[in-house]
């Protein structure tokens, strides 16, 4: 693809997890505000995406692709112009299809000139949706667009939401800067967990330059527990997701902020080694204790300790499922509690979980090994 972006996964806000398509031009920019007001842009969090619903649903005489002059009046450039004062990005919604999913005009065959109508408006981000895609395989409608883009000249976010449909996994690397990997997300404990295990099983293929999407964040939504959208945001991190915010920032709960601002979190999932953590093993009925673990620069580990029973239960990782010599000594920081709760751990480390909770932790092995004499 070679955009330069997406060294390491995109974070953000979209409109669609809360929104859907109730959207308008107020909406974005006083999630804008609300963005760098919270400090959450600071953190990172500098897309702003408008997804489905933004445009007329058909073409102009000359077919060109037409803003809703209702809910956008001041047309989208006047809406990037304004979250560029702000430092962040805009990101916009089409489709490789006739329409999109909420039937407004797709790109399908409009690849150049929406390309350049994106690039002259000042977008910075491509959602590309798979609605009404006409039976046509996704390698030859999707490529056209990615070319399209890097022709203009403008550097420009390109995501592939092609749910997971014909396995993007496996071409998506060289078309866009991340795939999705599942159909839609729900704001619901079954959608989450679900999402997260068949992510997972393409963890080999994400990397700087490309990761593997799960799809957005429901944190704030309602649907879950605080301790469910805790693992939820922790799993996220730890699997290189996208980190994009799908809640209303303008009316969060101090509870939402402080999962969705974990600078300790987010640096694992915005690590430069850029390796998407995995499920390690899981044991228990249903195998719902679980271990998740992935390296990190820096020959640390990031490690979550998830338990998706229903009564609290102690979990425990031993050094060799994670690579390491049994009598290596680790220094275990809980990235929750922002605190170091062992050194010198030897072979094994176990805690207590409560019920669909989930424990994140660095660990730091010394380099000095432990001798068994
Ligand atoms: C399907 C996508 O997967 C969603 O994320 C959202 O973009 C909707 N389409 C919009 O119609």
């Amino acid at each position: 693809l070679g955009n330069g972006l997406a060294k390491t996964p995109q974070m953000g806000w979209n409109s669609w997890n809360f929104f859907a398509c109730d959207i308008n031009e107020k909406v974005i920019r006083e999630t804008a505000d609300a963005l760098v007001s919270t400090g959450l842009a600071k953190l990172g969090y500098i897309y702003v995406n408008i997804d489905d619903c933004w445009s007329e649903p058909v073409r102009d005489l000359k077919g060109q692709l037409v803003t809703d002059s209702k809910t956008f009046p001041s047309g989208i450039k006047a809406l990037a112009d304004y979250v560029h004062s702000k430092g962040l990005k805009l990101g916009i919604y089409s489709d490789a299809g006739a329409f999109t999913c909420q039937v407004r005009p797709g790109s399908l065959f409009h690849e150049k000139d929406e390309a350049n109508l994106f690039a002259s408006w000042g977008v910075d981000y491509l959602k590309y949706d798979n609605c009404f895609n006409l039976g046509i395989d996704p390698e030859k409608r999707y490529p056209p667009m990615r070319d399209a883009l890097n022709a203009t000249g403008r550097t420009i976010f390109y995501s592939l939401c092609e749910w997971g449909v014909h396995d993007p996994a496996l071409w998506a690397g060289k078309v866009g800067n991340s795939w999705r990997t599942t159909d839609d997300i729900n704001d619901s404990w079954a959608s989450m967990t679900t999402i997260a295990d068949l992510n997972d099983k393409w963890a080999a293929y994400a990397g700087p330059g490309g990761w593997n999407d799960p799809d957005m964040l429901e944190v704030g939504n309602g649907g879950m527990t605080y301790e469910e959208y805790r693992a939820h945001f922790s799993i996220w991190a730890l699997m290189k997701a996208p980190l994009l915010i799908g809640c209303d920032v303008r009316n969060m709960t101090a509870e939402t902020y402080e999962i969705i601002s974990n600078e300790e979190v987010i640096a694992v999932n915005q690590d430069p080694l850029g390796v998407q953590g995995r499920k390690v093993y899981s044991y228990g009925t249903d195998s719902c204790y679980q271990v998740w673990a992935g390296p990190l620069s820096g020959q640390r580990l990031a490690v979550v300790l998830w338990n998706r029973g229903s009564k609290p239960a102690t979990i425990v990782v031993g050094w060799a499922a994670l690579g390491l010599q049994s009598s290596i000594r680790v220094s275990v920081r809980d990235l929750w509690k922002h605190e170091y709760v062992l050194e010198n751990a030897v072979a094994s480390f176990s805690t207590r979980v409560d019920a669909h909770a989930c424990e994140m932790y660095v660990f730091t092995p010394s380099t000095v090994t432990h001798s068994s004499s």
